[in-house]
């Protein structure tokens, strides 16, 4: 016999960044973030998990090839989420499985993104997330989402934020174990429906510093990070989650451009230092300020990932199609000038 299960799990965009880590194995962050899940279906992971007695060995497919499970973080999400397993019965197929079979079958998964995995678009982020939620559901784990956050966690920080869609707060937490650092949902999806996601792809090139790495990078080196996590994300938070409450987009993407451009900020104070965005991400920074400057009140918030990929927020459909109007005059998609394409990461316009 064989039991199979499949999920699918959009991406999350960080609006308050999470940059540097207090524990390196069990992924706990330096502060708090929050992200904004993009809608199902736009940029996500599908994942098929199946169980099989006939299954000799744990196995795993990226996109149809084979990749290793022997990493750390993958082998923390299998033990954990194996930990939790209980009774599964289907009547349908005949098929019972005990809590404690479960240590003895192995797993095949098969995981596709349906955005290039080499774009930078936070693509571990709805992997990892994916991959524990269908896990979970597969051996019956009756935890709630946050606790399965706390797993997704520990294979891709960001991927805690993924388990819930809308706005999602990742709550650094205090314990050493980590049991506290998990994600809640700060508002649902329906809650401030009328922003529109737009990526524009710089570039589809791998990034060259992995975000693992800039990150513990900065954590030994960057004196600005201390003060970013100490003093500035802690008020920040608590101002984005009022935006949010408020659906007050001028202060949500004051927020989050700030945010953006204070963690590359941070990259630049690294030593050596990171160079995530390129001159067009920065011609980019400077069209968006210089529009929502023009008009009597911000019309699109930017945000960047540890690459030069733009993420950008408009606060309604009209502001989306201009946004877009803007982009094709000034950014004409053509690889030769470092532009490739736009994605929209939410609803169509
Ligand atoms: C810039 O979650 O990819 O996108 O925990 O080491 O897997 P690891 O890092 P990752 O870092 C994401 C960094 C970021 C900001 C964010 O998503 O909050």
């Amino acid at each position: 016999w064989i039991l199979t299960l499949t999920a699918q799990t959009p991406t999350n965009i960080a609006v308050i960044k999470y940059w540097g880590k207090r524990d390196e194995s069990l992924i706990l962050p330096v502060n708090d973030s929050i992200s904004v899940t993009l809608d199902p279906g736009h940029l996500c992971t599908t994942t098929t998990v199946a169980v099989s007695p006939a299954f000799e060995q744990d196995r795993m497919w990226l996109n149809g090839k084979e990749i290793s499970l022997s990493g750390d973080r993958f082998q923390s999400c299998l033990r954990e989420i194996r930990a939790r397993a209980t009774d599964v019965e289907n009547k349908e197929k005949g098929i019972k499985i005990s809590k404690k079979d479960w240590e003895k079958l192995h797993l095949h998964i098969s995981s596709f993104n349906n955005f290039p995995t080499a774009a930078g678009l936070a693509s571990s982020a709805a992997g990892l997330a994916c991959l524990v939620f269908a896990l979970g559901k597969l051996m019956n784990v009756r935890e709630d989402h946050s606790q399965l956050s706390a797993i997704a966690r520990q294979g891709s920080g960001s991927a805690c934020r993924s388990l819930y869609g809308g706005f999602v707060k990742w709550i650094m937490g205090k314990e050493e174990n980590g049991s506290d650092s998990l994600a809640v949902q700060l508002a649902d999806e329906k809650h401030w429906d009328e922003l529109v996601i737009i990526i524009a792809v710089v570039s589809s090139r791998q990034k060259e510093t992995s975000s693992t790495s800039g990150m513990r990078e900065s954590v030994e080196t960057s004196l600005l990070l201390q003060h970013r996590a100490k003093e500035v994300v802690p008020k920040r938070i608590l101002k984005m989650e009022e935006a949010i409450q408020n659906r007050d987009f001028a202060s949500f993407a004051a927020l989050a451009c700030a945010d953006s451009n204070q963690f590359h900020a941070v990259c630049l104070d690294t030593s050596p230092p990171i160079f995530y965005m390129n001159d067009t991400s920065h011609r980019i920074i400077n069209c968006v300020e210089k529009w929502n400057r023009s008009e009597e009140a911000p019309q699109v918030a930017y945000t960047f990932d540890a690459g030069p990929n733009a993420v950008l927020i408009a606060r309604n459909r009209k502001a989306a199609s201009l946004l877009i109007q803007r982009l094709l005059y000034y950014f004409p998609p053509n690889p030769e000038t470092d532009m490739n394409s736009y994605v929209l990461g939410d609803k169509s316009i």
